[in-house]
């Protein structure tokens, strides 16, 4: 375990944490209708941070009527384009200005470390905001030569309207970034369900959108459980749009929930990315970066490189490159200026974490390191390198959303692609190596929404992340998210 004296909490956070937590509702912080409440847990102590607001079915639909009349006919129905990106661009920078405030609560309440909430989550989210802001100005239609007649045809792009997003617990302010920037920038309106475990940051980032100068009514944040707030939200008849991050299997029961009024979905789920190193590869970085591409974030990333395929002349050398670097992790509290890796997010992870763990090694795989729990309080697991796995395993098969990779050998370029895409995910895969053919013509071969060739986890708000296969439905960041928030509508005016 990490053992330097944990950082001294900012007397903002303290403060923040000791009152409790409401909803925001028209831009009023309220209580949930029912008055009831609910922990958010420490998973570095299993112990209490702060009591938050259980929004449910009730607050959904008080947060959607809000949205609804923001959208319709509030000032931001009004605001010109370049009003609505100068209140994205100051949240952007209002992030910036409180980024150790935030990385503090991002760090106690999801328990990744402070040297990663600070370098990685903060920023990013502040730069996704300032990124789209950019486009509140640029969403344009076309004119379109038709051969109707004489007709003047344009298309205009509209914004979708009411929009339910549902985010989960891995990055919690960077999924609310990512989800809230193209909806503002299009002009729409959010009722924002974030996840019961992490809800923390996203009531401080209400907080600073009010801030902004974001009229109320556009953002609107009902914290509670998935099952009660977050289904009504899914399933609510004047909800227009929802977009979810999280399991594939709650995935599914959105695009169930969601048919009751045909409302547009996306979706970013699951992965079980393959991340494969060639023997030409730049051996010392390729096996860095199969390390960072799943303990990164404590391999809680949808697209981690949870399926390490090492060609076989290399294999030995590369397990063991990923073994020494897993070895050195310090894993220990996030507070801890020096810890690498902290707690798993939540003891329910904790147990499927610890049981996928179990279960590779009662199926026969081979732990060259890890494989164990750390520890007796708090939620923390060994990094943990796994062989001799075959593919019918469920740690090559299922995606565990810890840090533990399946290495496997793989023997030519021929037989690796098919390999790769044998599952129904498709979020994300990796390749190393120096031949730059071999890269490319793999790259278009993997069945996954962003191939990382000699690089891994590189994210940019100008660049489009999502899924083939049941990885998901659209796209996040890029000019792609803007089209997934808008409708098209097309013009036609008779000229003679
Ligand atoms: P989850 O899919 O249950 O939760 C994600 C979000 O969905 C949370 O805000 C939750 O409150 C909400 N939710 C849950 N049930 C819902 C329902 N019936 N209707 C509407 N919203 C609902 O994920 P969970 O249970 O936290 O983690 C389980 C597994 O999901 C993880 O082990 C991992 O494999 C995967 N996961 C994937 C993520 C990704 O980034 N793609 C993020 C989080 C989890
Ligand atoms: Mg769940």
């Amino acid at each position: 375990m990490a053992t330097a004296t944990p950082l001294q909490i900012h007397n903002v956070v303290t403060e923040f944490l000791a009152t409790p937590k409401k909803l925001l509702i028209d831009g009023k912080w309220v209580p949930a209708s029912s008055g009831k409440t609910f922990d958010s847990i420490d998973p570095a102590t299993g112990e209490v941070l702060a009591r938050v607001a259980e929004g449910d079915k009730a607050d959904i639909d008080l947060a959607v009527h809000a949205a609804r009349r923001a959208f319709e006919s509030g000032p931001w129905a009004k605001m010109s384009p370049s009003q609505r990106g100068r209140i994205i661009w100051k949240i952007g920078d209002l992030i910036e200005e409180n980024t150790e405030e935030f990385a503090e609560l991002e760090t106690l309440d999801n328990g990744k470390p402070i040297s990663v909430s600070r370098v990685a989550d903060v920023p990013l989210a502040a730069d996704l905001f300032r990124y789209m802001a950019g486009w509140a100005t640029k969403i344009e239609g076309s004119t379109i030569p038709i051969s109707a007649g004489a007709f003047l045809a344009y298309t205009r792009r509209e914004p979708i309207g009411v929009v339910g997003q549902i985010i989960p617990w891995n990055f919690p302010l960077l999924m609310a970034a990512w989800k809230l920037g193209p909806a503002l920038a299009t002009g729409c309106t959010v009722v924002l369900k974030p996840a019961e475990q992490t809800p923390l940051s996203a009531i401080r980032l209400g907080e600073i959108a009010l801030e902004a100068g974001l009229p109320p009514g556009v953002l609107n944040i009902v914290t509670g459980f998935g099952e009660t707030a977050g289904a009504a939200l899914a399933a609510h008849p004047d909800v227009d749009k929802v977009a979810f991050t999280g399991s594939t299997e709650v995935g599914k029961l959105i695009v169930q929930a969601a048919a009751g009024n045909l409302k547009k979905v996306t979706l970013e789920l699951g992965g079980k990315s393959p991340n494969i190193v060639f023997d030409d590869a730049d051996l010392r970085h390729a096996t860095a970066g199969a390390a960072n591409a799943i303990f990164f974030n404590h391999g809680q990333c949808c697209c981690a490189g949870s399926r390490l395929y090492v060609e076989d002349k290399i294999f030995d050398k590369v397990v063991e490159g990923v073994s020494e670097s897993a070895k050195k992790i310090r894993v220990g509290p996030g507070m801890n200026p020096d810890t690498n890796m902290g707690p798993l997010v939540s003891e329910e992870q904790f147990r499927r974490v610890r049981g996928y763990m179990e279960a590779g090694i009662n199926e026969g795989a081979k732990a060259v390191v890890g494989g164990k729990t750390v520890g007796n309080r708090g939620y923390f697991v060994e990094p943990t390198v796994l062989v001799n796995t075959n593919p019918k395993m469920k740690v090559v098969q299922e995606e565990i959303f810890g840090p533990v990779v399946t290495a496997m050998p793989f023997h030519s370029v021929d037989e690796i692609a098919a390999e790769a895409n044998n599952t129904p995910y498709g979020l994300a895969a990796g390749i190393w190596t120096k031949d730059i053919a071999k890269a490319h013509s793999l790259a278009n071969k993997l069945k996954a929404g962003t191939v990382w060739v000699n690089c891994y986890n590189v994210f940019d708000a100008a660049m489009p992340f999502g899924g083939y296969k049941q990885s998901g439905w659209g796209r996040e960041m890029g000019k792609e998210a803007l089209e997934l928030y808008t409708e098209t509508k097309s013009v036609c005016v008779r000229i003679n």
